[in-house]
């Protein structure tokens, strides 16, 4: 089995930045790659800060320095992945620029070189097909922030081998996590959204419907965000995440599962002025003086209603069981906490597939969204055998 030492990350983002760091805490040779100079120095500061705060706690077993002696960096992909072992693109999410990443990593990194993108939906297939590599080219999807979210999605494209998915593995395995160990779900179907960003796509719809709604009434972000409890409130999350990536996540799914996931109003205006969450300071929330904080003062929208959400990530866990996207739903439990600290709907609801049917088919009353409607597998209550 290949050694590996060498990891280059492609993009270097909010997700570059965090994949860099962890494999430097690991003891992995890092290069970051961007396309200017400003990127690839931004993502590096950031990487530094974090080693730093953890150097300052006592928490490095070598000094910041020593560890950042390993990080490189580069605006020159190809002769960046010269003596690469592992590639990971987190480049914007987009299909052509992921491919041309691909192509160019495979036309120029040595062939024992595996090469994976952590995008948040597409295809990892159509990016393998940009290679002569199809067989070493995979997805490895991680979680934001990175350093403190322990799930890491390892993804078979159609051709992968278990060879690299194996090696992808034991990688995984070696990147720390601060908040607890690292849970590495194998994800055996390459469809969109994969476990975890597959569960919860469907909430989307049911959130772009109430973000519109509660634009129309002229209801403030921060009611809605204290309509539920949770690690982030909703609109506070989406900018988290990033109004770009919500937003092409959407016109993707829309694409390659239902119409019904075409973006709302209110995030193709945020994407559209370039709104774009914490990354650009602005997004449903003001970010400049840090993360924005709960403000109960607003009172709540009364627009967003929980047993909504729950019923959608059944009915959603299903379907991925229908179509084989994991056998078991218990690791989508365990990938829903790993990767969003957040309690998966599966366990609590193994006696509660009728009702969980009657709300779905409310909820297609309600919004006239047909994605919502129960699946054969929530249906016949046969999914609860697949633990
Ligand atoms: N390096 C070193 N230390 C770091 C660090 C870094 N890079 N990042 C954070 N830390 C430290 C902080 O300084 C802080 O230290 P102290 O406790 O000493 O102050 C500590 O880690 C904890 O950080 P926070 O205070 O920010 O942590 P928190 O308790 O507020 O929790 C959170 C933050 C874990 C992100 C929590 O809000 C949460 O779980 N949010 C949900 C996030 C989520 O859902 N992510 C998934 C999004 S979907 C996705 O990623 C997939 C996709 O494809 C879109
Ligand atoms: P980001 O906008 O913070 O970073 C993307 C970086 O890629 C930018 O610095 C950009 O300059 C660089 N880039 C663009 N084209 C490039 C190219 N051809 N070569 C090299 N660099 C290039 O985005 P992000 O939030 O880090 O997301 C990156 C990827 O990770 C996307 O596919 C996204 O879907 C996925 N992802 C995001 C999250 C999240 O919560 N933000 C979570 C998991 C996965």
């Amino acid at each position: 089995m290949v050694e590996i030492k060498n990891l280059v990350v492609v993009g270097a983002g909010q997700m570059g930045n965090g994949i860099g760091q962890v494999a430097l805490m690991a003891g992995f040779n890092v290069l970051l790659v961007d396309i200017k100079d400003e990127y690839v120095d931004k993502g590096y500061a950031n990487i530094k800060e974090g080693m730093q705060k953890l150097e300052t706690k006592g928490a490095l077993s070598d000094s910041a320095a020593n560890f950042m002696a390993k990080c490189k960096k580069s605006i020159d992909l190809a002769s960046a992945v010269k003596d690469a072992d592992i590639i990971i693109e987190a480049v914007v999410e987009n299909m052509d620029v992921k491919k041309q990443v691909f192509k160019t990593c495979d036309d120029n990194a040595p062939g024992h070189c595996i090469i994976a993108s952590n995008t948040s939906t597409m295809s990892i297939t159509e990016m393998a097909n940009a290679t002569n590599r199809q067989d070493k080219c995979i997805g490895m999807h991680f979680f934001n922030p990175v350093p403190l979210m322990r799930l890491i999605e390892v993804i078979y494209g159609e051709k992968s081998s278990d060879e690299s998915i194996n090696l992808a593995m034991e990688f995984a395995k070696k990147l720390p996590c601060l908040k607890g160990d690292r849970y590495i779900a194998k994800v055996l179907k390459d469809r969109p959204g994969f476990i975890v960003n597959r569960t919860t796509a469907p909430v989307q719809i049911y959130q772009n419907y109430v973000f519109d709604l509660c634009a129309e009434k002229g209801i403030s972000w921060k009611a809605l965000d204290n309509d539920t409890r949770g690690p982030m409130p909703t609109c506070v999350l989406a900018d988290y995440v990033g109004i770009d990536t919500i937003y092409h996540g959407l016109v993707y799914y829309s694409k390659t599962l239902s119409p019904d996931f075409a973006p709302g109003k209110v995030i193709t205006k945020l994407f559209n002025d370039g709104k774009l969450g914490a990354k650009t300071g602005q997004g449903f929330h003001d970010w400049s003086k840090g993360r924005p904080q709960p403000d109960r003062s607003a009172g709540k929208a009364k627009l967003m209603q929980l047993k909504y959400p729950i019923a959608i990530m059944v009915n959603e866990g299903c379907r991925i069981l229908e179509e084989g996207i994991t056998t078991s739903w218990e690791v989508i439990d365990n990938a829903l906490m790993a990767g969003m600290n957040m309690p998966g709907m599966m366990a609590p609801n193994i006696n509660n597939s009728a009702k969980q049917v009657e709300v779905l088919n409310e909820l297609v009353e309600m919004t006239g969204k047909q994605y919502f409607t129960p699946c054969e597998l929530l249906k016949s209550e046969k999914w609860v055998e697949m633990k």
